[in-house]
């Protein structure tokens, strides 16, 4: 059901890939809401030619940027004004790798080089995002930035990987930053911390099926889907929500506030003999 909350506002979306993605679920419902925006991924992804299908839909165009890239998101910014006649009201930022994940590289035996990247692409590539539009002064008064987290930036998940240090730090960044665009413009910057949901990106965590058993058993509410964290989205992207900024807001079911459920237990003990006689690395 569309509520017109979004009606003549305009943004740019990262990171919609393909029709699993958490950003595809945001781009269709910001539109049913009467949003316009630019939808932008990087150029190798978008070989694939899936996004245009998103694109067509929504009345969108697609400018390619790497999110680690200033020039590129100088360009994809200076784009989306034009296109817009001015500026515009709000952003998701919705992009993550960690090469270290993808190489099966544990967490005490990082590659650095490879750590690095995961930093540049999942947590500092939000403060160039940031950056660049306060340069540009792309961002309306009472404008709206979103980048997606993870639990893992406050609690040990097994598997997570070096994507937790760079969920930290993106948390981080939306506090810091927005501080300063909020005292200057009353621009809100937050990020929404997701339930494990399966996606591309969410694919590549280790034991993803047994996560998302294990967090939707212990969520109260059972895990959030994407389609409900694009409605999240639009909340905050909306006027509705314009004093909420420097937060981290999970979006989890409860899973955050949880230290053992009912039903969680019950599978837990299930395995207990079995349990008994596995190795604490296992
Ligand atoms: N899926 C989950 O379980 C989950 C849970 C919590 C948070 N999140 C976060 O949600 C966000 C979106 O992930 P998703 O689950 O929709 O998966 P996804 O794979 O569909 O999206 C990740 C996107 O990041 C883009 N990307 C990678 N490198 C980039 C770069 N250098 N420049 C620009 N874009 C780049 C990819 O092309 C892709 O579109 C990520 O920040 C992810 O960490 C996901």
């Amino acid at each position: 059901m569309a509520y017109n909350l979004l009606k003549g506002k305009k943004g740019i979306i990262f990171g919609a890939l393909n029709n699993m993605s958490i950003a595809w679920k945001v781009a269709e419902r910001a539109h049913e809401e009467g949003a316009e925006f630019v939808l932008t991924n990087t150029p190798v992804s978008l070989r694939f030619g899936e996004l245009n299908e998103l694109a067509e839909k929504t009345g969108s165009i697609i400018v390619p940027a790497d999110a680690t890239s200033v020039p590129d998101l100088e360009n994809l910014v200076k784009t989306a004004m034009e296109k817009f006649g001015g500026k515009i009201d709000f952003i998701l930022h919705s992009v993550a790798m960690s090469l270290n994940v993808r190489k099966g590289k544990l967490y005490d035996d990082l590659n650095y080089d490879y750590l690095k990247k995961t930093l540049d692409i999942s947590a500092i590539s939000f403060h160039k995002v940031l950056q660049v539009s306060r340069k540009l002064d792309a961002i309306k008064d009472w404008g709206s930035v979103v980048a997606l987290s993870y639990v893992a930036a406050q609690r040990s998940l097994y598997g997570y990987n070096d994507m937790a240090d760079a969920k930290a730090m993106l948390e981080s960044i939306a506090r810091s930053f927005g501080y300063i665009y909020g005292r200057d413009k009353k621009i809100r910057v937050n990020t929404i911390s997701q339930s494990p949901t399966l996606t591309t990106a969410g694919s590549g965590v280790k034991g993803i099926d047994g996560l998302l058993d294990f967090t939707n058993r212990m969520s109260p509410l059972g895990n959030a889907t994407a389609d409900e964290c694009a409605d999240y989205c639009v909340t905050l992207f909306s006027d509705l929500t314009r004093k909420v900024t420097m937060q981290n807001l999970y979006h989890d079911g409860g899973f955050s506030k949880m230290g053992m459920s009912f039903r969680a237990m019950n599978m837990y003990n299930q395995g207990l003999e079995q349990g008994k006689h596995m190795k604490d690395d296992e």
